[in-house]
């Protein structure tokens, strides 16, 4: 895989997926800003990756405000340059039942997950356009793509971020940006047994970083409006046998 003199932020970075992913952007060369709510974690992430060699920092980060989002922005565009590289990744899922559902939880939740996305790609998007080159990689989820109970507002902005995607895609396809989206589902810390795959375990974060890496490299300049599910096989046809 071909990264030449990249740089990337990765919202969400101290978290399940977005740790592994930082490890790897750093593996490939990549200066990586490491953006979280969680700023004690990302320096920590941050700290480990210079240990072993990589160009990473950490940044603090509230998706939900623009204010903390442009802030965000300006830090990194003054330390790094310039970012070629944008991975969507905070996210957020709590349980209720839509018919329950407060319109704060609601609102809550489109605001962070889909709101969220458009406010740090509206941050870095004029400087990918000013050099003619972009990677814009969203998490989304299988539950955007087929719904799930009890996380009803989460499904809902995650569906918003597929179309958000696509629509961002089709805008930016002839400005050398790149715009994909990566649906995971069931990701754990472990790769616990489970009958709710067909693969019959959990997903690991490190294998979501494998798929967002690929899409955030230079080989991919002909992949854009895409939704990539990797969930090993969950929303495949119904289990009525085993085989
Ligand atoms: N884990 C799963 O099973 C799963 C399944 C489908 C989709 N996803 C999606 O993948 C992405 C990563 O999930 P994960 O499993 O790594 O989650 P995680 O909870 O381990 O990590 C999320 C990170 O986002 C940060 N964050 C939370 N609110 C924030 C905010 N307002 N501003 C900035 N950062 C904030 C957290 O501090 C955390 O470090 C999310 O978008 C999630 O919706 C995860």
């Amino acid at each position: 895989m071909k990264f030449v003199n990249r740089s990337a932020v990765v919202t969400g970075g101290a978290g399940r997926v977005g740790r592994p992913l930082c490890e790897k952007l750093c593996d490939h060369g990549v200066a990586v800003a490491i953006a979280d709510l969680d700023l004690a974690k990302a320096e920590e992430l941050a700290a480990a990756l210079h240990a072993r060699g990589g160009q990473a920092r950490a940044y603090p980060l509230d998706v939900t405000s623009t204010e903390s989002v442009n802030a965000m922005a300006r830090s990194v565009l003054a330390d790094f340059g310039r970012v070629d590289i944008l991975i969507n990744n905070a996210g957020v899922w709590k349980r209720q039942l839509l018919s329950e559902m407060s319109e704060a939880f609601w609102t809550m939740h489109i605001d962070l997950n889909l709101t969220g996305t458009f406010r740090v790609t509206k941050a870095f998007l004029p400087g990918m356009q000013a050099a003619g080159y972009g990677r814009i990689i969203n998490l989304s989820s299988i539950a955007g793509e087929v719904g799930l109970p009890y996380f009803g507002a989460y499904a809902a902005a995650k569906a918003g971020v597929i179309i958000f995607t696509k629509t961002l895609a089709m805008e930016l396809a002839k400005q050398g940006i790149t715009v994909n989206c990566v649906s995971p589902g069931m990701i754990g810390d472990a790769p616990n047994p489970t009958k709710t795959t067909w693969v019959e375990r959990y997903g690991l974060g490190h294998e979501v970083a494998d798929l967002l890496v690929f899409l955030a490299s230079d080989d991919t300049s002909f992949i854009t409006g895409v939704d990539y599910t990797i969930d090993g096989g969950r929303i495949l046809g119904p289990r009525y046998a085993d085989v």
